[in-house]
């Protein structure tokens, strides 16, 4: 039987498809964005145990109010809100599921939402599932800032909503306080929500503090603020996130996740709650532990041809290899997977109309046996 597809520009994910191929050539996989490393011991131990005590059933739908407490804890403690955990906090299936909740929750048919590309590949298919349009506004390069007159001039009667991410993937560009006041701005002038996409909140190096939307207080009162204890945990697999919104945005974003999955994996929401209330240590240590891995990748690959970009967050190395190829960079993508060893992402994939330039992107959350292994492979190109 044939339907007609609602997705129809959809295919498998690049990162499927490096990993596929990753395989295929036993290639170092520095491809898909996954540590392969442990998260805390303490986490798999209390995860363990509340199986055993028989947390199996249904979490209440939104979210396990111990975690929700604790999310509200530290997002007052590090971002100077206080949030109410009954009515603000919703724990979800990933982030993933959270983003589709939000947009969801706000966009109808013929609406607009603007997206910074590049982009996380999951928003543009949940704003045309809920019969929106996706509008695209590139990021500047060679630093991936945002050309706040571009977002303005974007800006139509359907413009609904902006989706914005920092620390960013692909680039690990991080907003500052002047992206907060410019989106703040136009938020204001435009009337639009704002989905601030903050997985990588924990990751932001040389000692800047990440700007999340909850630090503006105009901001956050038109926000869902959304992030991944996957990433902040070492636990992409376990898939809980949340959105963090105000009460009224969160009713509705909570109509939609009641109905998408009803509720998120209860254990783990218990072991996240005793993490987070006891050792609030591990994600203030995070930006450290993940520097320290940037600067030994970054050096493992000076003595290259590869032009390094800056990288102020998150876990991922942009790299122009316009000196080593002419391919474009899916092609060079394929060539260092087979003849190299090597996974990598073409930065072509998280774009709309990809840019003239020759760049890849690298995952660095990886021991540093997998990174020097990786660099090995890498020397003399
Ligand atoms: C920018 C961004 N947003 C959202 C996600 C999805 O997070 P989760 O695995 O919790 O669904 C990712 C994962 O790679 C990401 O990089």
């Amino acid at each position: 039987m044939q339907i007609q597809s609602k997705l129809p520009n959809v295919g498998t994910t690049i990162f499927t498809v490096m990993s596929q191929l990753a395989m295929k050539h036993q290639a170092v996989n520095l491809g898909q964005g996954f540590p392969d490393f442990e998260g805390p011991e303490a986490l798999r131990v209390a995860l363990n145990r509340y199986m055993h005590e028989g947390k199996n059933q249904y979490a209440p739908m939104t979210g396990v109010p111990r975690l929700r407490e604790q999310i509200a804890l530290k997002t007052a403690a590090l971002y100077g809100r206080p949030v109410n955990a009954d009515s603000e906090v919703t724990v979800t299936s990933g982030a993933t599921e959270a983003l589709y909740a939000a947009i969801a929750a706000i966009v109808r048919a013929g609406d607009e939402v603007i997206v910074l590309d590049p982009c996380y590949d999951s928003y543009e298919p949940a704003i045309e599932l809920n019969g929106g349009k996706a509008v695209h506004v590139e990021l500047t390069l060679p630093d991936f800032s945002v050309d706040w007159q571009r977002v303005h001039d974007a800006c139509t009667s359907k413009t609904r909503a902006i989706i914005v991410n920092s620390p960013h993937n692909p680039s690990g560009a991080v907003f500052s306080r002047a992206d907060l006041d410019a989106l703040a701005e136009i938020a204001r002038r435009h009337d639009l929500i704002v989905i601030s996409d903050e997985v990588y909140e924990h990751i932001v190096f040389d000692g800047v503090d990440h700007q999340s939307v909850l630090r503006h207080p105009e901001l956050a009162e038109r926000s869902f603020v959304i992030s991944s204890f996957g990433k902040t945990y070492h636990c992409t697999g376990w898939k809980i996130g949340y959105c963090v919104a105000p009460a009224a945005l969160s009713a509705e974003f909570r109509k939609v996740h009641q109905y998408l999955t009803f509720c998120t994996f209860n254990p783990a929401q218990w072991a996240l709650a005793d993490v987070l209330e006891q050792m609030p240590e591990h994600y203030r240590e995070l930006p450290a532990f993940y520097q320290d891995k940037r600067d030994q990748f970054r050096a493992m690959l000076a003595g290259t041809r590869f032009k390094l970009l800056p990288v102020a967050g998150a876990y991922f190395q942009i790299v122009d290899y316009s000196d080593i190829s002419d391919q474009d960079d899916r092609a060079f993508c394929e060539w260092l997977c087979a003849e190299k060893g090597v996974a990598a992402i073409p930065v072509s994939a998280f774009y709309q109309r990809a840019p003239e330039a020759r760049l890849i992107r690298f995952c660095f959350a990886k021991n540093d046996v997998t990174l020097q292994a990786a660099a090995t492979r890498l020397q003399g190109l």
